[in-house]
């Protein structure tokens, strides 16, 4: 599996977006540890606040499958004309299961991709004593 093949899951995947009231469809591929993808995409609610990221949705899914250790994640927007990066939410929730060299692709309709890392796009990330205790 490699990283553009990962990226077209991706693509693939947020075309089962639940997307309403943005029409921005978001798609998740996450590869795992065991070479496995969990894809997924964003799912809105006509509660607007309630809308769960692709790649929230991507993390919760592989995890419920008992996968825990992963390896990448794509991140493809084809509804955007550029490059759209993990909101922050998604940053802190990603950061919760892996380290700061973890590779985050991501990329819209216009081609461009950017090969970015967890480190990169979460500095000075904090609360690691809380999550030691686990
Ligand atoms: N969204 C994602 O799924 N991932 C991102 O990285 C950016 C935002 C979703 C949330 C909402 O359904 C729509 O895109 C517009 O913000």
């Amino acid at each position: 599996m490699d990283s553009t093949e990962l990226f077209e899951m991706a693509t693939k995947a947020a075309e089962r977006s639940y997307s309403p009231y943005s029409r921005f469809r978001v798609g998740a591929a996450l590869l795992c540890e065991d070479d496995s993808v969990v894809t997924a995409a964003n799912v809105e609610n006509r509660s607007y606040g309630l809308a769960i990221c692709a790649e929230r949705s991507a993390l919760v899914s592989a995890i419920a499958q008992g996968k825990s250790k992963f390896k990448a994640i794509a991140i493809s927007c084809p509804d955007a004309a550029y490059p759209v990066s993990p909101c922050g939410a998604c940053r802190q929730f990603i950061s919760e299961f892996v380290g700061p060299e973890f590779p985050v692709r991501f990329g819209g309709a216009d081609g461009r991709i950017v090969d970015s890392t967890m480190g990169e796009l979460l500095p000075h990330d904090a609360l690691h004593e809380l999550a030691d205790r686990k």
